[in-house]
């Protein structure tokens, strides 16, 4: 088997995926023919043309207008039973899922519709394609906290359906400390937390994440670099890093994927997990990720194992679920 398809096969989790990120072009042009919605590009060509981004908010400007296809139940179920079957085909095994309903709320868009399409796809998903799942509702860190505080409170309504609440969105100038409140308020309902720091925001705001969220995993994470002392604290605490190569190079947080500090993060001893982020913006999958990890830095079998079981020991799921998927990996490893 060569390494392309022993990096297919592997058994693996994926943790840092944003649904609306997973839309490509041409989803996106027959939703928006559907929906009678008028897009400023011509052709899947010129729309992919245009995926060139010198920083995060130039992405997401084109990910916010490109989700504004996005109108009914069934475009989010089609979106994410999508997402699922890319996800059979390279083996993923289990799925945490990023949604940013007020992307959606602002428009007019119902809460429930967003997120009955969502979890409608993944239970079909979790039947009958065999890939477990959870839900993550992210809160978008360039609103205030109020509007995060009412969107938590919209989705107690939900709750049985969702595990976590996360934090994404533009990171300059929004450090985690703006959403204290809302974050302890999550704490009390039960939920799981997470945040997106430390992916163009300084190593601060990881350590904001970790202190005054109480963030259980850190989305990306690879500036944490820069600062002795909170590579110490994330080896310690083996806090999980959901860390998204191709994003990161296309976003140009590093020039070149040689450059990127996900080998010595992985070298140190610290949970780093690979993750695929936006696929549909950032020209790959979970595999294409590994992929390029594995080019840069000559990665062994070894290694690549030691990531897939970091991706189930960093998941949402019970230990003995998590043992059950390792056992996967280390026959697949004997075979
Ligand atoms: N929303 C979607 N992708 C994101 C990313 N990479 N960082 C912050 N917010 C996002
Ligand atoms: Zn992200």
């Amino acid at each position: 088997m060569d390494m392309n398809q022993f990096i297919q096969n592997i058994p693996k989790a994926e943790l840092h995926l944003h649904i609306e990120g997973t839309l490509e072009p041409e989803t996106l042009f027959r939703l928006a023919k559907r929906n009678g919605i008028r897009i400023k590009f011509n052709s899947v060509e010129e729309l992919r043309q245009a995926y060139q981004f010198n920083n995060l908010q130039s992405f997401l400007d084109i990910y916010y207008e490109g989700a504004g296809v996005l109108q009914n139940e069934s475009d989010f179920y089609e979106l994410t039973w999508e997402y699922l079957l890319k996800a059979k085909e390279q083996n993923v095994r289990h799925v945490e899922i990023f949604f940013d309903p007020q992307t959606h709320t602002a428009r007019g868009i119902a809460f429930e519709t967003v997120i009955d399409g969502i979890y409608s796809a993944l239970a079909d998903g979790s039947r009958d394609l065999n890939i477990s799942f959870c839900l993550i509702m992210c809160f978008l860190r360039h609103l205030p906290e109020s509007e995060a505080m009412k969107t938590l409170v919209q989705a107690l309504d939900f709750k049985e359906k969702i595990m976590g609440v996360g934090l994404d969105s533009s990171e300059t100038g929004h450090p985690p400390s703006k959403f204290m409140g809302v974050f302890e308020k999550a704490r009390e309902e039960g939920f799981r937390i997470v945040a997106h720091a430390g992916e163009e925001g300084p190593p601060e705001y990881i350590w904001e994440a970790l202190q005054g969220l109480k963030a259980q995993r850190i989305d990306h994470g690879v500036r944490a670099l820069e600062d002795t002392a909170l590579i110490n604290e994330l080896k310690r605490r083996q806090i999980p890093l959901t860390v998204c190569p191709l994003s990161n190079i296309k976003l140009c947080v590093f020039k070149n994927m040689r450059d990127h500090s996900f080998k010595t993060l992985f070298d140190q001893g610290l949970c780093v997990t690979v993750n695929s982020d936006d696929p549909a913006y950032f020209g790959g999958y979970v595999v294409e990720n590994y992929l390029a990890l594995q080019d840069a830095f000559q990665l062994t079998r070894n290694d690549i194992a030691q990531l897939a079981i970091n991706s189930f020991n960093a998941a949402f799921i019970s230990q003995d679920k998590k043992e059950k998927f390792i056992d996967q990996i280390k026959k697949f490893m004997a075979e």
